[in-house]
């Protein structure tokens, strides 16, 4: 191409008014949040990186699809369009719409799995671990060694460590009805998943009769790491290799709030007619009738087309890039970050930036509200507040402490992410003065939702 920016491939014909607070203003909200990002008002947030699940900037075609949503009860038109999407992209059999991921992982694991079962996966999102753990199962996370090291180039850090698998269904035959493949490997940074990876993966659970299922939330993303750096794939188009992603597993769940570029939304899907049958018996109890999933007629058409848009090869181009444009300024500035960037967010390696504050002290959680404090920036932590609570009440710290800055699909431009960068050379300038938190009052699951926390010494930043 003779021009090489990589442009936003879209205009924007709809805008949302974004509010700038002081600083006094962010720390009265921090306080009254109990030092946790998820209760804080949206409002009084100026750049929102919590998620990029759900918070997608839908297109035209998805709002005029949306027009034509039929809310029949049963056999809606809009539950055939969806259905053909999907399939066309998955090719399997039974598609049962839920209204977003973990439902479709609630259907799943509550119709295949008993206590004392085991659950492997390269790393299970945290929906995904305390669905398994609630039925009794354990939760596996068996992603390669070079997915744990966070500062290693490696291309693919979201495999499965396929010898780990081959020994955990030799070692317990019988004991693990499934194996999950997280594509991309979120909790681990968003790295991807190799097709090798995938298919070897696949073979090993199939000679040993257990089924695999891919959590496919960033299904495109993962297709386009593999376009660029995967032999074999450079001329394949992100849809061919989705579809020979898929080709190789037994079914997949689906939260349509990421790559289905929708604000809800989310499938469970299978080739098995037997299993289908169990799943549809619990769909119809918890989230409605198989033809609309706990879903409105229109919520599918905007999914429908979103999984068109997704695969786009300008569109993954340009989201591929922006994540990378931002992990290139941190990395010139010596901010340590997860390396290679992943597909749908940064994630900078707290451990590293503040050796200062110890795993005990939740050096990422603290990191995550400092960059609020100081550039109204809301992020993620990924460490020992989400991780670090066993099933058993006991505390163990995480193998990585991250904080996750998670990039909204079609949301914001570079300008924003220039801001994010200043914001994050200032925070990284002063870091050494950055102190730990404690937990206050924390529930008994999923605690980093609603936990209450406090500054260990009534600051976050020492002056
Ligand atoms: N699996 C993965 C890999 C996810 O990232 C998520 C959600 C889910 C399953 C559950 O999907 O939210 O539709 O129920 N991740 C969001 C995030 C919440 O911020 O990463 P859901």
């Amino acid at each position: 191409m003779k021009f090489k920016t990589i442009i936003e491939p879209f205009r924007i014909k709809t805008v949302e008014p974004i509010r700038h607070t002081t600083r006094e203003e962010r720390e009265a909200a921090l306080r009254k949040a109990g030092y946790n990002l998820f209760q804080v008002k949206a409002e009084d947030v100026l750049i929102d990186l919590l998620t990029d699940s759900g918070t997608g900037a839908m297109s035209s075609a998805q709002w005029a699809g949306m027009m034509q949503g039929d809310e029949s009860y049963a056999g809606a038109r809009s539950f055939y369009r969806f259905e053909a999407a999907v399939q066309e992209i998955t090719n399997f059999k039974h598609i049962l719409p839920t209204h977003q991921g973990r439902a479709a992982e609630r259907i799943l694991f509550g119709s295949t799995l008993k206590a004392g079962d085991i659950v492997p996966s390269n790393t299970h999102f945290d929906t995904t671990r305390a669905n398994v753990e609630y039925r009794g199962a354990e939760a596996l996370d068996l992603v390669v060694p070079e997915g744990r090291q966070p500062d290693l180039i490696h291309p693919f850090k979201g495999n499965m460590d396929l010898g780990a698998l081959e020994r955990t269904l030799a070692e317990h035959d019988g004991q693990v009805p499934l194996v999950m493949l997280t594509v991309t490997n979120n909790s681990g940074g968003g790295q991807p998943v190799s097709m090798a990876n995938i298919r070897a993966a696949s073979e090993i659970c199939h000679k040993h009769g257990v089924p695999i299922f891919l959590d496919a939330c960033r299904f495109a993303e993962n297709a386009w790491f593999i376009k660029v750096r995967e032999d074999g794939y450079a001329d394949k188009t992100p849809k061919e290799i989705a579809q020979e992603m898929f080709s190789y597993v037994d079914g997949a769940t689906f939260s349509a709030k990421k790559d289905g570029i929708a604000n809800i939304g989310g499938f469970l899907a299978m080739h098995d007619d037997n299993l289908a049958q169990r799943c549809k018996n619990m769909l119809i109890l918890s989230e409605g009738f198989p033809t609309y999933g706990g879903l409105a007629g229109y919520d599918l058409e905007a999914i429908a087309v979103g999984l068109h848009e997704v695969l786009d090869e300008d569109y993954l181009r340009y989201r591929i890039r922006s994540v990378a444009y931002l992990g290139e300024v941190l990395t010139n500035a010596g901010v340590p970050i997860v390396q290679p960037p992943g597909g749908h967010a940064i994630y900078i390696d707290a451990l590293a930036m503040l050796p200062h504050i110890a795993q005990s002290e939740y050096p990422a959680w603290a990191l995550s509200l400092v960059l609020y404090l100081e550039g109204g920036i809301r992020s993620v932590e990924i460490g020992s507040m989400m991780f670090g609570q066993q099933p058993d009440g006991s505390e163990k710290p995480a193998a990585m402490e991250l904080v996750r800055l998670a990039f909204p699909r079609r949301v914001y431009t570079q300008s924003h992410v220039d801001y994010l960068a200043e914001v994050l050379l200032y925070v990284n300038g002063i870091k050494e003065q950055i102190r730990g938190v404690r937990i206050v009052d924390a529930p008994q699951v999923l605690r980093h939702f609603s936990v209450r926390c406090e500054p260990l010494y009534g600051e976050l930043i020492q002056s």
